[in-house]
């Protein structure tokens, strides 16, 4: 199936590892030029390159730490500036401290408002122009199954994810009418670094070895493993795509079943 994203123009927040890079990968095989961004510029420049060379595709990497509406537009300007437009955003870098209720401080929710809501918020903002004057755009929000299956013990991700889940639908509604298109997909557990901290972290909580954590973290979900950032990465291209025409406003569920998010 063509995908009809050659030449089409895609910026990957968080691009640099895990589920951002596999989703900018992805573009690029389909034939998308891409732009990167993360905060270290070494890391991000190399994933950008291994991209490149993978693929054929044309990578290019901003370097920019996106709880700073400088870097946000700074990011934004230099990727229309390279390539003249921009067709796709994938909202992807995002963290958020876990945590029960009385363990989480001020700042933690500072944190956690900073770059998984407002980085994303700041990021649409900012393409949305661009996407205006062309006509159109998409808009992939990668979030996470906790914000519609909230948990105790990570209270402010699963809240950060259910702002931007509001977010997604809100802007679908209102935008969908200019031909932008706003999704979002709300994977279950990824192997990814970020996914190895959260399991350390939900270990010393549970007072568990890690591996039992993450025996636990795979029984959880019925196909009796945790995700791939590939397996995220092939919704997204889609969802990103000329062939999810239809496709306005959806949050996707893809944690293979998983109940609750994460494990009791
Ligand atoms: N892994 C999971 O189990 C899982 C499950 C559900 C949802 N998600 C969501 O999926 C997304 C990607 O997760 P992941 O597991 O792939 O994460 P990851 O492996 O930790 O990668 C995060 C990416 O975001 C970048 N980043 C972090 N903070 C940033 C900032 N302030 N400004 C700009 N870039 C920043 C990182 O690079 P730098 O550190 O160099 O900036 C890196 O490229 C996140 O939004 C996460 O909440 C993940």
């Amino acid at each position: 199936m063509d995908l009809g994203l050659k030449g089409k123009v895609a910026l990957v927040t968080g691009g640099s590892k895990g589920i951002g890079k596999a989703v900018a990968r992805g573009l690029a095989e389909e034939g998308a030029k891409v732009a990167v961004c993360a905060r270290d510029k070494a890391t991000l420049e190399a994933a950008a390159q291994d991209i490149a060379r993978a693929t054929g595709a044309e990578v290019f990497a901003a370097a920019g730490d996106l709880t700073r509406p400088a870097d946000v537009q700074h990011i934004v300007d230099a990727t229309a500036a390279r390539f003249a437009r921009i067709d796709i955003l994938v909202n992807n870098a995002g963290a958020a401290p876990g945590g029960e209720i009385l363990d989480l401080t001020e700042e933690d929710w500072q944190k956690a408002i900073q770059l998984k809501f407002m980085g994303y918020v700041r990021c649409i903002k900012a393409v949305i122009p661009h996407m205006l004057k062309q006509g159109g755009g998409r808009i992939v929000n990668i979030v996470g199954n906790d914000g519609v299956k909230p948990i105790g013990i990570e209270l402010s991700p699963s809240a950060a994810n259910a702002a931007d889940l509001a977010v997604t639908v809100a802007l679908a509604e209102q935008y969908g009418r200019r031909n932008i298109c706003v999704n979002a997909i709300n994977p279950g557990p990824v192997a990814t670094e970020r996914w190895d901290q959260l399991i350390g972290g939900i270990a010393r909580l549970r007072k568990i070895s890690v591996d039992e954590a993450q025996k636990r973290a795979e029984r959880s979900i019925p196909l009796g493993r945790i995700c791939t950032p590939e397996e995220v990465a092939n919704v997204a291209v889609f969802v990103a795509s000329g062939r999810a025409s239809f496709m306005n406003g959806a949050l996707i569920t893809l944690d293979g079943g998983q109940r609750k998010a994460l494990l009791d």
